[in-house]
């Protein structure tokens, strides 16, 4: 609750017998929120956000595959969320060019059943949704969702996303998730880099994007391509606030 004359804010805690978590670490947050630099808060509002999924709300992302090479590494971050008890539910979009590069790399046929033909077997959690469809849930910013993930992100997708330019579902959900200051993550694949990207890429990062740039590490030296797209698929989503077990870790 907000109370105070001119020029003072004041936050007083409303007095009821109890405050369950969720609304607690609301209140908390949004005192702190408004204490910090502008660009801090959406850092400070994305914590917020893993801690109420913390408190056991459960997690709803949004998966999106772009033309850019690396579609091993969007299985391994389906495979890994198709796992994941914390996340209950899952939109799945891809590009026409998501569609070409999916067929280049894993042979991957069509634009319907793409996640069975991903996974291996159907799911229950994970949906497709067309990239024409900029009616669908996703394309709102009431539908309730946690996160974004754009893997693999093609330039060309960035440009759209950096530039407000929301044709199709996938760049409405991102433009989506910066207006509602949800975290959206976008692992960008292209080399080399020229000036618009690179441009692109700071302005994604300026409106609130995470640039994960779709890097494998080597320190942990993976065994094949499938150990390192796993551990990248890890690591995004420990940076979504849902670190795996399994993941490789520096000096435990
Ligand atoms: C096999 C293949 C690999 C490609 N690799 C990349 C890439 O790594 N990065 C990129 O930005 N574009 C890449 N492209 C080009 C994009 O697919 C193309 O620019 C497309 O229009 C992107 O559309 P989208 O962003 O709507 O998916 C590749 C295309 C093909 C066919």
């Amino acid at each position: 609750m907000l109370a105070g004359g001119a020029g003072a804010t004041k936050y007083t805690i409303p007095r009821r017998p109890l405050l369950d978590l969720p609304e607690l670490v609301s209140l908390c947050s949004r005192a702190c929120f408004e204490q910090l630099p502008t660009g801090s808060q959406h850092l400070a509002q994305q914590e917020h956000r893993n801690i109420i999924r913390r408190a056991g709300q459960g997690g709803n992302l949004t998966v999106a595959t772009t033309g850019a090479s690396g579609s091993l590494f969007l299985q391994h971050l389906l495979l890994a969320i198709e796992r994941e008890d914390r996340v209950q539910v899952v939109n799945f979009i891809a590009s026409d060019g998501g569609l070409r590069v999916l067929a280049e790399e894993l042979g991957i046929s069509g634009r319907r059943n793409l996640v069975e033909q991903l996974l291996g077997r159907p799911s229950d959690k994970i949906r497709q949704q067309a990239n024409a469809d900029i009616g669908a849930n996703v394309a709102s910013g009431s539908y309730p969702s946690d996160a974004m993930i754009v893997i693999p992100c093609s330039v060309g997708t960035l440009a759209r996303i950096a530039n407000g330019i929301a044709s199709h579902l996938i760049e409405r959900a991102a433009d989506v998730c910066l207006k509602e200051k949800h975290p959206l993550v976008l692992c960008v694949r292209e080399t080399p880099l020229n000036k618009i990207h690179i441009r692109n890429m700071y302005r994604a990062a300026d409106a609130g994007a995470t640039v994960f740039p779709l890097i494998p590490a080597f320190y942990t030296r993976p065994a094949n391509a499938e150990a390192m797209a796993r551990e990248f698929a890890c690591r995004v989503l420990a940076h979504l606030g849902l670190p795996q077990s399994d993941a490789y870790q520096w000096k435990p």
